[in-house]
Formats: C-alpha cells, sequence, structure tokens
C-alpha cells in the first residue's frame, strides 16, 4: 500500500514563556486529529510535543502537499489557538502568520515533513522535533547517518546501501535546491550544508533505487515574516533499516553534541540536547535547544509507537556534554561565537540599534572595516 506520512508542526502558544505547551492545549490538537481518523481523512493520527511546538504526525492516502490534510492540519492549530488565546498563553498563536488558510500550510509559518511511499513488509521510521533551531541542524546528523561510514556502518556492510544516497539541498536565501549524489559528490555536498546560516538539506534518497530516505522542514520563519517572529523548530522523518540506516545508526550522531544555532531570542549557538519526551521542556536561558526522537512502526499505516528513542541512558553522556558546552558557551555572554553573527541578527532589533548611531561614526582609521563589514569609503 503506498501511504503517506506528513509530520505539521506549530508553536501556538507557550506555557510558561517559551518553555513548553499547555496539556489543555495538547488535548485539542489531539481531538481535531482523532476526529480526522473518525472521519475517515487520516489514517492514523498522534500528536507530539517538543518546548512550545506541537507536531501532528498523519498518515493518510492523499500524498504530499494534500489541501484536506494541511488544511485539517491548520484548523487543528487555528483550535488549539483559541485556547491558548484563553489562557493568555505566551506567543498564542505564534507560527501562524497568516490570518486564513490558502490550501497549504508552507509559507504560512507552520514547518512541514511529509514523504510518500510503499510501506515495506516492516516500516520502522523516527520521527525528530526539535525546539530552539533551525532547519540546518539537520544537516550534520544527516551527513553522518547517510554519508559517513563511520557513524552508518551499514554504508559499508549492506549491499543495498553501499550504493549512497543523494541529498537535495535547499538555498533558504533563494528557494533554489540543488541534488549531490555521495559518495561521489561527497565534498560538494559539504561545502555546502556546512554553511549552516544559508544551506538547509531537505530529503535523503537512496541511490540503488530512488527510494526517498529522510525528509526535513526547511521553512524559516524570519525569512517568511521579514523579521524575528521566533525560531523555525524543525521537524524531520527518516526511514529505518533493511537498505536504510538501522534505528542505532539513526540515533548515533546524536550521542555527540554539536553546535547549533537558536537558543535564547534564536540568537545564540548552543548544543543541540537529545532528551526523553519529559525533558523536552527548554527553560536555562531558554534552552539549550531539544531534540526528541519519536520511533513508529508503521503497520497498515496505523503508527505502532511511538517509542521515546532518546529514554536510554546511553545518552546520558551526551546530556552532560551538552551541559558543559553550554556553560562554556554562556560564559561569553551577549559576547560572539555564543551570540550569533551580526549578519545573523538582521531579523532582530541590532540594525535599529546600528541605525540609530549610524551619524556618530566618524573617520578614525582609514581603510578599515565599518562595523557590519563594509568597506567605509575613505576618500
Ligand atoms: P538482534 O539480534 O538483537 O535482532 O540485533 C540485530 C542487529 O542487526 C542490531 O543492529
Ligand atoms: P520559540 O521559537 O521556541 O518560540 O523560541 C523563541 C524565543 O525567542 C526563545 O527565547
Ligand atoms: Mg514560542
Ligand atoms: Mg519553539
Ligand atoms: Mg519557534
Ligand atoms: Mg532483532
Amino acid at each position: 500500500m503506498k501511504i503517506t506520512l506528513s509530520v505539521i508542526k506549530a508553536d501556538i502558544g507557550g506555557y510558561v514563556g517559551h518553555s513548553a505547551a499547555h496539556p489543555e492545549v495538547v488535548q485539542k490538537v489531539k481531538e481535531v486529529g482523532q476526529k480526522a481518523v473518525e472521519d475517515g481523512l487520516l489514517i492514523d493520527c498522534d500528536v507530539l510535543v517538543c518546548g512550545d511546538d506541537i507536531a501532528l504526525v498523519m498518515t493518510h492516502t492523499h500524498g504530499v502537499d494534500s489541501e484536506k490534510v494541511h488544511g485539517l492540519a491548520w484548523k487543528a492549530f487555528e483550535e488549539g489557538t483559541k485556547i491558548a488565546k484563553k489562557l493568555k498563553l505566551y506567543g498564542a498563536g505564534q507560527d501562524l502568520l497568516s490570518d486564513t488558510f490558502s490550501g497549504n500550510v508552507k509559507g504560512m509559518g507552520p514547518g512541514v515533513a511529509e514523504m510518500e511511499f510503499e510501506e515495506r513488509p516492516s516500516e520502522p521510521v523516527v520521527v525528530f522535533f526539535a525546539d530552539k533551531t533551525a532547519p540546518s541542524a539537520w544537516n550534520l546528523p544527516l551527513y553522518e547517518m547517510f554519508a559517513d561510514p563511520m557513524v552508518c556502518a551499514g554504508l559499508v556492510i549492506d549491499p543495498k546501501m553501499h550504493e549512497g544516497f543523494t541529498f537535495e539541498v535547499l538555498d533558504t536565501f533563494t528557494g533554489k535546491a540543488v541534488k549531490l549524489s555521495t559518495p561521489a559528490e561527497l565534498y560538494d555536498l559539504l561545502a555546502l550544508i556546512g554553511t549552516v546560516e544559508r544551506y538547509a538539506v531537505k530529503s535523503v534518497w537512496r541511490n540503488s533505487d530512488g527510494e526517498i530516505a529522510a525528509v526535513a522542514s526547511t521553512q524559516r520563519l524570519s525569512l517568511i515574516a521579514g523579521k524575528y517572529v521566533g525560531k523555525d523548530d524543525p521537524v524531520m522523518i527518516v526511514r529505518a533499516q533493511s537498505g536504510f540506516p538501522a534505528i542505532g545508526e539513526i540515533l548515533e550522531p546524536f550521542a555527540r553534541p554539536w553546535i547549533v544555532e537558536g537558543w535564547m531570542r534564536g540568537s545564540h549557538n548552543g548544543p543541540l540536547m537529545p532528551v526523553s519526551f519529559r525533558y523536552a521542556t527548554p527553560t536555562r536561558f531558554d534552552g539549550p535547544p531539544r531534540v526528541i526522537a519519536a520511533g513508529y512502526q508503521i503497520a497498515e499505516g496505523k503508527l505502532i509507537g511511538p517509542r521515546d528513542l532518546f529514554d536510554d541512558p546511553a545518552f546520558d553522556k551526551a546530556r552532560e556534554q551538552a551541559q558543559m558546552i553550554a556553560d562554556v558557551l554562556r560564559r561569553q555572554g551577549i559576547f560572539e561565537p555564543h551570540r550569533l553573527p551580526s549578519e545573523e541578527m538582521e531579523y532582530t532589533t541590532l540594525p535599529k540599534i546600528l541605525a540609530k548611531l549610524e551619524g556618530r561614526f566618524y573617520e578614525a582609521e582609514a581603510g578599515k572595516k565599518g562595523p557590519s563589514g563594509e568597506h567605509l569609503d575613505v576618500d
């Protein structure tokens, strides 16, 4: 059977501040999803929460970009927002950047990751969900899962994976994408996706037969809204086992924390901490950024699960190391490289501060770069 797995997420109100979602709001989103299962629009629906963000995990047969399925998610978030407004939760309806739904939630605020595939005899998948970070947070782990044999042994051992994977990379500034096949074009891929402020991996495909392997949400709220309206807080779907990385190979990149953008006011670099569902409540300096991993077996479209995959003491060390990195970075306070570089701050108040001070800059030394890095005219 060909099924579509759609994960659509939004922050529709924080409880308290930006630290978590309120149970009543989550319950409402669940009810709307459950009703759609009863009405036959969806085969199954589950709801995940990471920080102040809520994700609908939906299976159906309407394909990707289905107006009905996107409309249902929008309705669920609208209904949830009504409760968030009643409770005066923080940033009620924060990620709903449009007043009305117009066919597809893409470009309207919510994050979307969806894929259509023929359900295998056994279909294990992992849904990753992060809070206080951007879609490019998935660049490094996707590279390790699908192109680094030191992390994913299957690339060497499993004949179906031996021909490698193709990465679809989005330039979030222009909206253009490029497909790069690994291992042949690995260094080109890394040259792009190491530039995390601009490029984000959108999807990954298996070279041997063109099967879809992974899809990530790539929506960037600041580029849609033209100003800072909270962080994107992305989701990602990865298919596992028999011709795809094993569950353990998919989770392995998260056993060693790395640094992502986001955290306080979306303006800082910080470690991505893998946590169990119950600890996906970022509070220290509104972070550090969190990621959860929900494992499902799909059976005739039904979501068997989720299993809380980071609820394993084997990830304690990563959590400890993330705490240590958080301490070191926090020591920098408002100074770079803890605070993001100025180009990344352009959607915040920083340009206004520079504009206010503009007339007060005088020539002190010839030939130096200006405060935003531009070359000053010293004639
Ligand atoms: P089991 O023998 O526990 O099923 O493990 C198989 C495997 O390949 C683990 O990576
Ligand atoms: P969220 O995107 O999770 O709402 O975070 C916003 C923020 O500014 C946290 O400090
Ligand atoms: Mg929020
Ligand atoms: Mg959030
Ligand atoms: Mg957000
Ligand atoms: Mg087994």
